[in-house]
């Protein structure tokens, strides 16, 4: 990162210098930190379109092109060559694993799946019908109660500790949320299982009986979470940065991270999209719903459609069109009504003036509910799978905000409200 070219801001007669960075990729930036010592003069950018908050060497989106890299690979190679738990290592440590580091993380990874046996106390605090999001913010923010040997973040192993211990028990907190959901046993983890195999067992198996992993769906499940793993700045990994930046301990930024992802404008997208999709209910109705997402007034918007960064498409959602493709005519289900809906409501709108105008494509939550879907989950589930994919890309942006010796993140505002004025008492009001 250098900054050999500068921008030069005119103000009240006086210019300032403003130096220019370059990335390895994407566009320059202009380094503003120095601006109000200087200028005396904020910047104004509510919602982030145009700022640059921090400087990251996970991921990389090129939103025009419709590239997503993670380390710098493509993340359709790493979603058919990959495995989740070797994306969780690239994201954490840069470089793919060789065999034996691999093996070693899987190990490490599975040694910590289970949570301590006093957290099945405190799930029975929540009502039954809680959302399972609701649940996960609040015993993954309760971590922090029960894990106090890795709570110090200025020490490199807790940190490592923290991290190792959510990507292993955030599958199992999820599948307790279930569970408890439905009023099922809890089931434990079993290591001799894959990640998104020990996850599938630990929502679907009842003491009664086997329950057998289905290799497609563990195939397409393990797929769902590579492709959620990471997305850089995005909504819920600010929330984790700027949490993290006050010096607040590791779980209590990832809760910070979940309640910001349940948002149907970010994770919640992929329930909302799905419960949409059911809504139509038949191709016949698309119309009136295409009709209604193009109205100002209506306040409804085409839920799995747009993103902020993804001009062109979104990669994501080009493997999981595939994916739910595959998962459908494997089971037997590709004449599902959901699909057919959504396969013809993306042919609409792609072909709409409204959405072409607009850069509105297929986002990855408009095809990952199906999928889950067609695995027997209910629809409040898929946020917390989201959650799960999510978890090593939140702790890779924390552990690097925390070595990267940041400052604590303090934006400034445009106030717009009354001048100083004097208190009146209630009397004279
Ligand atoms: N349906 C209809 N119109 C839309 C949609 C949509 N899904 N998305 C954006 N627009 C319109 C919007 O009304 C606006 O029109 P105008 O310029 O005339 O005011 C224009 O497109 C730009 O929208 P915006 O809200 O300024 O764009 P944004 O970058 O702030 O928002 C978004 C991005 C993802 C929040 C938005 O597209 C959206 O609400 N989509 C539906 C929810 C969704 O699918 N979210 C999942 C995102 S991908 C997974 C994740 O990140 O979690």
């Amino acid at each position: 990162m250098c900054a050999d070219k500068t921008a030069t801001l005119s103000l009240n007669g006086q210019t300032y210098d403003l130096p220019i960075l370059s990335p390895t990729m994407g566009p320059d930036v202009v380094d503003i930190r120095k601006l109000y010592d200087e200028a005396d003069i904020f910047t104004y950018d509510p919602g982030f379109t145009s700022t640059a908050a921090c400087k990251s060497a996970i991921t990389y989106i090129d939103g025009d092109k419709g590239q997503l890299l993670y380390r710098g690979y493509p993340i359709d190679q790493l979603a058919k060559e990959s495995s989740h738990l070797e994306v969780c290592f690239l994201l954490l440590y840069g470089e793919l694993p060789t065999a034996d580091q691999l093996e070693d993380f899987r190990n490490r990874v599975t040694r910590h799946t289970m949570v301590h046996e006093q957290m099945h106390y405190f799930f029975r605090g929540f009502r039954r019908d809680s959302h399972p999001m609701a649940t996960m913010v609040g015993v993954v923010g309760a971590m922090s109660a029960f894990y106090h040997d890795s709570l110090d973040i200025n020490d490199p192993w807790q940190r490592e500790v923290a991290a190792i211990r959510m990507i292993a028990k955030l599958p199992t907190i999820a599948a307790m949320a279930y569970k408890y959901s439905v009023g099922q046993p809890f089931v434990y983890p079993k290591n001799s299982l894959s990640y998104a195999g020990n996850f599938l067992n630990m929502c679907f198996a009842v003491p009664a009986e086997d329950y057998v992993v289905n290799p497609i769906l563990e195939k397409a499940l393990d797929r769902i979470m590579m492709l959620h793993a990471d997305h850089e700045q995005n909504a819920s990994t600010s929330t984790v940065r700027l949490a993290g930046s006050s010096g607040a301990n590791p779980f209590a930024c990832i809760a910070a991270g979940i309640a910001c992802l349940w948002g149907p404008a970010h994770g919640g997208a992929n329930q909302a999209c799905l419960e949409m999709l059911r809504e139509i209910g038949t191709v016949d109705r698309i119309p009136e719903y295409i009709a209604r997402a193009k109205d100002k007034n209506s306040g409804f918007r085409l839920m799995g459609f747009g993103h902020r960064v993804y001009k062109n498409f979104d990669p994501r959602a080009t493997v999981m069109k595939e994916s739910a493709d595959e998962v459908l005519e494997l089971l037997g289900s590709h004449n599902n009504p959901t699909l057919q809906v959504a396969k013809e409501l993306e042919r609409i709108a792609l072909s709409d003036d409204y959405f072409i105008s607009k850069k509105l494509y297929p986002n990855v939550d408009f095809y990952s509910g199906i999928i889950l879907e067609a695995m027997g989950f209910p629809t409040a589930m898929f946020t917390p799978i989201f959650a799960i994919s999510r978890t090593v890309g939140w702790i890779s942006q924390w552990k690097e905000m925390i070595t990267d010796a940041g400052k604590i993140g303090r934006p400034r505002q445009l106030y717009i409200g009354p001048t100083q004025r004097d208190y009146v008492d209630v009397k004279d009001r």
